[in-house]
């Protein structure tokens, strides 16, 4: 098969790394791909959101399967030119994508069909909003903008005035541009936090292995949020019981109501979790795979990805064989630009990763390399993912970290705590 590959950063590192093991796989794109996939496939350099000219592409070379890494082209409507054009894409439309890209959507979606998530309030006006706060009784209360917000658009207010200040943020300063036109207003959940992800066809659901995230920049979960600075899987937390939980109380429902309501979800459908006292709630949707999520799950799956996504585009995901799994568990720690998620500066040649990717169960993800006159050097906020897989958690993120040592670029940053509440048991 000719495959091409949407996006360009740690995740699509590891879809295609793992895409590369298929022995149905004939020839590799990746647009636009990075440093380090250009090992794996030939990079092309088309901008991830560059719908008309990625399906150009994909006709002149005559491929056989797209799949989407970021969402941005999944909500500009990439799956639908690739539709009206009968061009196999797995990812799903536009309007499915509204499950990531409208958290009023998801949240409104979450409601009628009995969805567990955080009680909530949408407000088109500050006004209203700000109104509403005034008859809050308890703190913290969470403000999140609609829109796409790079991860970036999720508040947490311990009290009245933060959140006052967080709604002026969002809905009237506009700091995250058009995505506050609309605000939720919701229930702050307690318990420990997980990703379940899965292959959906639209209808068929393959659960993928659960994965935890750590998405503060600093260790024990302080600082700032960032896309996230490392991951695990398996995930404690979420036991078999806990997964079909999840699978029958969150992931059947939303895609048999999407469904019926006339766009079928294709694609991977992620949900971010909070795993109280009350069972699995919804934190968020996502129509993708996570990262550095992908980077801890990927490299654990022993059956053949490609064949599988070729069937879940094809709406024939029952047919295929159960997936299959490394029985080892997966550490991914990743190594980001000093200043990161604030300003940080780019082109510090990155010294090491031969030695890093030489020890053996390692992996090492570009997100953001360049080469520079033949060097690699740093050229975005999260910089490598470095994965290691182990007997346990423990043992596989001793060797991530073994591994993160050996390599040194300027300012580096990371975390040194991945994975350590899951096997010290404090899952919190
Ligand atoms: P989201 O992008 O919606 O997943 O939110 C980003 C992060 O904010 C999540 O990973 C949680 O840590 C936190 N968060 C979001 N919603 C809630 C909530 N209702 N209660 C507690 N924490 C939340
Ligand atoms: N790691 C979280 C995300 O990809 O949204």
């Amino acid at each position: 098969m000719r495959v091409l590959v949407v996006g360009g950063g740690g995740r699509e590192h590891a879809l295609c790394a793992a895409i590369a093991r298929s022995p149905l796989l004939k020839r590799l794109y990746a647009a636009p791909g990075n440093a380090g996939i250009a090992a794996l496939a030939d990079c092309v350099d088309i901008a991830a959101d560059d719908v008309p000219t990625l399906l150009r592409f994909a006709e002149r070379e005559s491929i056989d399967l797209t799949i989407v890494g970021p969402e941005a082209p999944l909500v500009l409507g990439l799956a639908d030119a690739f539709a009206a054009a009968e061009r196999p894409l797995f990812g799903p439309s536009r309007l499915a994508a509204r499950l990531e890209g409208s958290k009023t959507f998801a949240k409104e979606l979450c409601r009628k069909h009995r969805i567990p998530t955080a009680t909530f309030r949408v407000f088109s006006s500050a006004d209203s909003a700000l109104r509403h706060l005034e008859t809050l009784e308890t703190y913290p209360v969470v403000v999140k903008a609609d829109g796409l917000a790079a991860g970036k658009g999720v508040l947490i207010a311990r009290d009245r005035a933060a959140a006052e200040q967080a709604v002026r943020a969002v809905m009237v300063e506009r700091s995250f541009g058009e995505a506050g036109a609309r605000a939720i207003i919701e229930e702050h959940l307690e318990g420990s936090e997980a990703s379940v992800l899965a292959v959906v066809d639209g209808r068929t659901i393959a659960l993928l292995e659960p994965a935890r995230d750590h998405k503060a920049a600093f260790d024990s979960d302080r600082g700032p949020n960032t896309g996230g600075m490392g991951a695990v899987s398996p995930a404690r937390a979420v036991t078999r019981g806990v997964l079909s939980q999840v699978e029958s109380q969150i992931l059947v429902p939303v895609v048999h109501a999407l469904a019926r309501a006339g766009c079928p979800f294709r694609g991977f459908l992620y949900a971010g979790l909070m795993l109280t006292p009350g069972g699995p709630k919804v934190l968020e949707f996502n129509v993708r795979l996570g990262d550095p999520e992908a980077q801890a799950i990927l490299p654990r799956l022993r059956s053949d990805f490609l064949a599988l996504l070729d069937l879940a585009a094809h709406g024939r995901l029952e047919e295929s064989e159960s997936i299959s799994w490394d029985e080892r568990a997966a550490c991914c720690v990743v190594l980001a630009s000093g200043g990161y998620p604030g300003a940080y500066k780019k082109g510090f040649p990155i010294e090491g990763l031969e030695d890093a990717a030489a020890l053996s169960d390692v992996s090492v993800f570009h997100s953001g390399t360049a080469l520079s006159d033949g060097r690699l050097v740093t050229a975005g906020g999260r910089v490598l993912g470095v994965t290691a897989l182990g007997a346990g958690v423990e043992a596989a993120c001793r060797r991530a970290y073994e591994a993160v040592g050996k390599i040194r670029f300027q300012d580096a940053h990371y975390r040194t705590d991945i994975g350590r509440a899951e096997h010290e048991g404090a899952l919190q």
